[in-house]
């Protein structure tokens, strides 16, 4: 049965193995070590099936209304049996019991890559867009592709009672 717990420290290699299994999506070297890093040091939910990490999605704060989820992978061999969207909605609840009133979070857009190619990323967007988040602009922060920020209300959007810190 599926276990979607707190990601831990301890998950760090098992994080870096899903990744590995999904080349089309994450085969940019610098990338892969920026999630390294943030497996072992961000907050994150994890799926566990028979005792396995099958997927995991790390997040981080950006203020005091938003938190980004930075990294979402499910093995590719586990991939369209509902696991991401448990594990989406589980870091999204946690988003929300601690006060944040919005998720972001960026995938490709598409490549900068002048010959067409395969865009895996199609069904990534499909993915984000099925879980209620909503394309908020494109933006040229990175090397290989033209990144697409994404929000989900995490709950009604009624005037902020403060500044954000
Ligand atoms: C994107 C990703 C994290 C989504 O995880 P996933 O486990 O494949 O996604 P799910 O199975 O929950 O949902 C995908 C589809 O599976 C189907 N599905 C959902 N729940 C299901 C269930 N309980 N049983 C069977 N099928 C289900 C749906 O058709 C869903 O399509 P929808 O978006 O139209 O609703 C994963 O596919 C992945 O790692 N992709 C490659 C890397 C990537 O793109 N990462 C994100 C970078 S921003």
């Amino acid at each position: 049965m599926l276990d979607i717990r707190d990601l831990t420290p301890g998950d760090g290699l098992a994080c870096d193995a899903v990744m590995r299994t999904l080349p089309d999506w994450f085969g940019y070297e610098p990338g892969l070590e920026d999630c390294a890093r943030a497996v072992r040091t961000q907050a994150g939910r994890v799926a566990v099936d028979d005792g396995e990490v099958v997927g995991f999605a790390t997040w981080e704060r950006r203020t005091g209304d938003s938190a980004e989820i930075t990294w979402a992978a499910v093995r590719k061999d586990r991939r369209n049996s509902g696991v991401g969207t448990s594990i989406v909605e589980a870091v999204c609840e946690d988003l929300r019991a601690q006060g944040f009133r919005l998720a972001l979070a960026m995938t490709s857009a598409r490549s900068k890559d002048v010959v067409p190619t395969h865009d895996a990323y199609e069904e990534t967007r499909a993915f984000w867009r099925a879980r209620g988040f909503l394309f908020v602009t494109e933006l040229n922060i990175w090397e290989t592709d033209f990144a697409l920020l994404m929000v989900r209300p995490l709950g009604p959007i009624a005037p902020a009672p403060q500044t954000p810190a």
